[in-house]
């Protein structure tokens, strides 16, 4: 059941250059939140902006949780502004988290960008609940976009970079170093960044018959199911209709009820 409660933020750095974490003091939330699902954040109290902005949680403490976020226009700008000791409203958990299962053996993470903020929490909750410790691919448009690997490799986790211009780690895309270490029989992939990136993770699991779970984005209006502008095109039917709510029966989802085709048009790619 999601909260709507005014927290205080107790923390609040830059984490790279035009990324900020955020700590907020939130009990009512982390009693309830599981890595995968998100919040709706209130940047300013009133009527601009008018909307709350989406933000997965990053961590999930006994009274609190994390966030990790890019600057990207007013409203991020705005709460990358505000100081510790200040409040923000937060309306969350919302929607479905990854699934985490002991029965996959190899369980490896796949970030593009900002697109890493869901997995530090993730990751532990893995090793918490498995044993197991994940891989992790982190992709980048450059070295100083690289976020959490210091966090990853503190877990243990065995760290892959790519790079757009080769200044971390291999040339290239995310879906190529996840090619690269070649998933098979008892992996499972988690994706999480943006839509062209996922779905050429998709195709790399497709064809490898690896079950891949990815946190889609879309724009968001209400964050709960209402208002239906965050939906993307599926290949099953939901209520007669062959289209999911990012928010609600999301953002997570089995790549394979995605219709990646209708997205790949949507976003100008190739079909
Ligand atoms: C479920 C979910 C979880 C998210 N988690 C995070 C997170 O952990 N950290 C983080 O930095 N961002 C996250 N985002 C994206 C974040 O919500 C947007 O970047 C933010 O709302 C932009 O608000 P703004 O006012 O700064 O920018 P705006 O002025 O609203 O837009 C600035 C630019 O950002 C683009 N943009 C705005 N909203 C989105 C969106 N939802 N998806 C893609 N592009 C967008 C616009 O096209 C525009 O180019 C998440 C989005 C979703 C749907
Ligand atoms: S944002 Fe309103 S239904 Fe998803």
């Amino acid at each position: 059941m999601p909260h709507v409660v005014d927290c205080k933020i107790t923390a609040h750095q830059e984490a790279g250059r035009g990324h900020y974490r955020m700590a907020l003091r939130a009990p009512e939330i982390a009693a309830e939140a599981s890595p995968g699902q998100f919040c709706m954040i209130e940047v300013r109290p009133g009527y601009h902006p008018f909307l709350r902005r989406p933000m997965s949680i990053e961590r999930i403490f006994a009274d609190g949780i994390s966030l990790l976020y890019k600057v990207e226009g007013e409203g991020t700008r705005l709460l990358s502004g505000l100081a510790v000791g200040q409040s923000i409203s937060v309306q969350g958990p919302l929607g479905k988290p990854f699934p985490v299962d002991a029965a996959w053996e190899r369980p490896i993470l796949v970030a593009g960008g900002i697109g890493v903020a869901p997995f530090p929490g993730l990751a532990e909750a893995i090793i918490r609940k498995t044993g197991r410790v994940p891989e992790v691919v982190l992709a980048a448009r450059n070295d100083a976009m690289i976020l959490c690997k210091k966090d990853f490799e503190r877990m243990g986790c065995r760290v892959t970079l790519a790079t757009d211009d080769g200044s971390a780690g291999r040339k290239g895309f995310a879906s190529d170093a996840l090619a690269e270490l070649a998933p098979g029989p008892g992996a499972v992939v988690y994706a999480c960044g943006p839509m062209p990136m996922m779905y050429s993770v998709h195709e790399v699991c497709a064809a490898a018959g690896v079950t891949c779970y990815a946190s889609l984005e879309a724009f968001m209006a209400c964050g709960d199911g209402v208002c239906m502008g965050c939906v993307v095109e599926a290949n099953v039917e939901i209520e007669a209709e062959r289209m999911v709510r990012v928010c609600a029966d999301g953002p997570v989802f089995d790549t394979t009820i995605i219709d990646w085709t209708a997205q790949r048009a949507r976003t100008g790619a190739r079909p």
